[in-house]
């Protein structure tokens, strides 16, 4: 199976945590063990949003904002090409031509950003898109898509499956506005949904459920499904 694993800064590393990016390159080298090949895209997390806060009051506009952002998503991308001792790529792969080549060589490719406007959750549908992947995996900080932000709202309900378009449609109203708090950002949902991408959301926290999730579909999170939700997947279930 070839799967895509989103991993974000704020699971990733949400402080300089050495043994909790090796729990996360240990997710991947056991997928690795069991045959898979395995693209991993690193957020930004905190860190990240530290610098752009800083940057801000410094008067810095939009796009060099990304671009510190994207800066950011590198140096974590960097950790977890460290912590994969020679499993990966050594470097963070810049654009997707990059990554496909190093995924031929048997490598895992690691990418952070590649261009402002967006977040790695858009460099990962498109990577899973651009490599044919079969699966590809949110590692978040929450377990799934949920009808609004379930650190806000007691309400949120969380879905066990949605198609792509239904993704879209939930994913729109929660982009609008400062501080909006959606799983996965909107572009992202659209690439999802044009490349019917198979696709899961989970609670990264723990990465040990990230392997379950892409070789059993093991997981409490949301199947994001294209044929729709009786689709065994990739799965012999
Ligand atoms: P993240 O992907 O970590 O953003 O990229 P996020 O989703 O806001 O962070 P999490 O998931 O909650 O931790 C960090 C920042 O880097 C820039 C954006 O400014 C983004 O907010 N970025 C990232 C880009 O401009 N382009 C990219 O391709 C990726």
């Amino acid at each position: 199976m070839r799967v895509v694993i989103s991993i974000g800064g704020s699971v990733l590393a949400p402080d300089l945590d050495a043994d909790r990016v090796a729990g996360h390159a240990s997710a991947v080298e056991r997928l690795v063990d069991e045959g898979c090949e395995v693209g991993a895209v690193v957020g930004g997390g905190g860190v990240a949003r530290d610098y752009i806060g800083a940057a801000r009051e410094l008067g810095a506009n939009e796009v060099q904002l990304d671009q510190i952002g994207i800066d950011v998503t590198r140096i974590n991308a960097r950790l977890l090409i460290a912590a994969l001792s020679g499993l990966s790529a050594p470097s963070p792969a810049h654009d997707y031509e990059a990554a496909g080549e190093a995924l031929r060589r048997g490598d895992v490719p690691v990418m952070g950003g590649v261009m402002p406007g967006q977040t790695t959750d858009a460099v990962a549908a498109a990577l899973a898109e651009y490599v044919d992947a079969d699966l590809l995996v949110y590692a978040t900080s929450v377990d799934g898509v949920f009808s609004a932000d379930p650190n806000g709202d007691g309400d949120a309900e969380q879905y066990d499956c949605l198609t792509g378009a239904e993704l879209v449609d939930l994913i729109t109203p929660m982009s609008r506005g400062a501080g909006a708090s959606a799983p996965v950002d909107l572009l992202a949902a659209k690439l999802i949904e044009r490349s019917e991408m198979r696709t899961v959301v989970l609670d990264g926290t723990d990465p040990g459920r990230i392997a379950p999730a892409v070789l059993r579909g093991d997981h409490s999170g949301t199947d994001v499904v294209p044929a729709g939700c009786d689709d065994a997947g990739p799965w012999d279930r």
